[in-house]
């Protein structure tokens, strides 16, 4: 099964022995690297379950260098076959070799097999994060060739620029930005070896304990070094859903709740992780408690994966969005180059910022490509898979979110529409340049416009809790800016659509244009030209109630409008 299951995918992994091994590589990256308009892909639980596996049967050992790659793979052999190695550094020079043995049973033994050292530590955890002492015997076999290190960041600045420029169309430059800033495998699999480290430490109490990646980790959006985003279920499911075990004669003991307050309860735990997390768990640093948040969170930077973590304790609703956002971009393989290069504009133009606030964040600028794919027939709506559904979709969250909806794709009928990526994304800049923010708000449920529910510049209903606006958050200010930076993108696409068939192209052709906003440190130019198309005193001139943004400062005798915020 594991065997089949890896054969979709088409990584390109480094076998013990330094040899590059491909599985059937396609173009496109991604959690499923497969055909997707044969259909044949793995559902979102089989994928979690075969990450999860690879993370049983996997650990990280800090060498000193590559010349350490020999010692290290004859040293693990001893425990057992190894399948893969892949090799990775930290900006500060640090080695690290990820190896995943065939078994879990070899990875279990190199863990326990360990020492603390001479004097044993205050703190001697054992986890799936190691380092090998450097070997005071000079070994006389010749070093087998240790991997190239691969790296959990998108590619170099002049790689992307270089293969934006080389490549043939406006629709490959998308397919490109996507190829070359997609998390990649080094990535999933340290993020899935994260969750395992959390779980074992806490497995002594909770043999049953899974912790669970969610967000762009794992729904298929996910650009290289994203945060991982984890829900932790102690009893390895969600508090209050039927148990197998039921009728079971023996029941074990547990404790009773002092709180009848279950927020409350959550909060406590979650302090209590939040501190065994800091003094006990290698890795984890930077610990900081947002307990009092709508879903409250413990967030970290874990400094051997060099990954930033959000850890909550109720969040399944989540867990089946992302779901649903994976299942979408499984559908038509045009969707995840389309999202990244929405997502890579918005981060240019600075309508997004890496911390939460007013601003549209990255999953409402998923959620609008989706509505925008839906009008386009490229997708379903949710309504349409939830129709569908079978006795097997049924999914309901403990506070009862029905999230029941298709998982399996596989007869689904494929999209008439063969728009290229060109077509959709210059649509998605006419498409909400255009649209009644003031009146209108959208339903991925239906794919449709509603009637907005509430007084918020921006209405998503969100798909799974219909009551909720998943762009509550957003500003006037900031819808209106959304609007500006979409007229003004549309115009600079429709431009450099012209160039592409016109004129014999130049350095900055096409996307390279787009993506060079104000908060672009890789694609800005030498000379960049900071001219406004659209002003928002001509876009909503008539409106006087409109508050004119207070981030957006004006310059000084012009009427260009500085971006700089934040
Ligand atoms: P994030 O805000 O972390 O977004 O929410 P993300 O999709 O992971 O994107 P980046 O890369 O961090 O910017 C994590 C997940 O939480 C769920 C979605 O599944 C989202 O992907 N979520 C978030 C909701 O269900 N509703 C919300 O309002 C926000
Ligand atoms: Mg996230």
């Amino acid at each position: 099964m594991a065997l089949r299951m890896l054969k979709l995918f088409s990584f390109r992994a480094v076998s013990p022995k330094g040899r590059l091994v491909g599985y059937q590589v396609e173009s496109y990256k991604g959690l499923m690297r497969i055909p997707v308009r044969s259909r044949h892909c793995m559902s979102f639980n089989d994928m979690l379950e075969f990450r999860r596996e690879q993370a049983q049967k996997s650990v990280v050992i800090q060498v000193y260098s590559d010349h350490s790659y020999n010692h290290l793979t004859k040293l693990c052999n001893e425990y057992g076959p190894i399948k893969e190695t892949l090799y990775y550094t930290t900006p500060t020079d640090l080695h690290f070799i990820l190896v995943e043995f065939e078994k879990k049973e070899s990875a279990r033994k190199i863990m326990e097999s360990g020492s603390f050292g001479q004097k044993m530590p205050p703190v001697p955890c054992v986890s799936p994060f190691l380092w090998m002492r450097a070997s005071s015997i000079k070994s006389s076999e010749k070093d087998d060739v240790c991997p190239k290190p691969v790296q959990d960041s998108e590619a170099k600045k002049e790689i992307l620029l270089q293969n934006l420029h080389e490549a043939q169309s406006f629709s490959d430059q998308i397919k490109s930005l996507y190829n070359l800033t997609a998390m990649g495998e080094l990535g999933i699999r340290l993020r899935f070896l994260t969750s395992r480290q959390l779980e074992l430490a806490l497995s002594g109490a909770f043999p049953f304990c899974k912790a669970l990646p969610f967000g762009s980790s794992v729904n298929g959006f996910g650009k290289a070094g994203c945060d991982l985003d984890l829900v932790l279920q102690l009893g390895g499911m969600e508090e209050g859903q039927e148990t197998k075990t039921e009728g079971a004669r023996l029941v074990y003991h547990n404790k009773n709740s002092q709180s009848s307050n279950g927020r409350a309860l959550v909060q406590r735990h979650m302090e209590v992780l939040a501190d065994f997390m800091q003094h006990f768990l290698p890795g984890f640093s930077n610990i900081q408690r947002i307990l009092h948040a709508r879903v409250p969170i413990i967030k970290s930077k874990h400094n051997l994966t060099l990954i930033e973590c959000d850890i909550s304790m109720t969040n399944m609703t989540a867990l089946h969005m992302s779901e649903f956002l994976y299942l979408m971009g499984e559908i038509d393989n045009r969707v995840r180059p389309l999202v990244f290069v929405i997502k890579r504009w918005a981060q240019a133009t600075g309508l997004t910022n890496p911390t939460p606030g007013r601003w549209v964040s990255n999953f409402s600028l998923t959620l609008l490509t989706l509505f925008y794919l839906q009008k386009k027939e490229v997708l379903p709506s949710l309504g349409t898979l939830i129709r569908l559904a079978g006795p097997n979709d049924k999914r309901f969250t403990a506070e009862g979110v029905n999230c029941s909806f298709l998982r399996d794709l596989s007869n689904l009928a494929l999209s008439k529409n063969k728009d290229d990526l060109e077509t959709l994304l210059k649509g998605f800049f006419e498409f909400y340049s255009t649209f009644d923010y003031g009146s209108r708000g959208l339903s991925l449920v239906t794919g449709n416009e509603i009637p907005k529910a509430d007084h918020s510049p921006l209405f998503i209903e969100n798909p799974l809790e219909r009551y909720l606006n998943v762009s509550k958050n957003i500003s006037m200010e900031e819808t209106v800016r959304l609007k500006v930076e979409l007229q003004n993108a549309l115009w600079i696409t429709e431009q450099a659509l012209e160039e592409v068939t016109s004129v014999k192209k130049d350095l900055k052709w096409g996307l390279i244009k787009l993506l060079a906003g104000p908060n672009s440190a890789a694609f800005k130019m030498p000379k960049p030209k900071t001219f406004r198309l659209v002003e928002m005193q001509d876009l909503f001139a008539e409106d006087s109630s409109v508050s004119h943004p207070q981030p957006l400062v004006k310059v000084k005798g012009s009427n260009k409008v500085n971006h700089k915020r934040r």
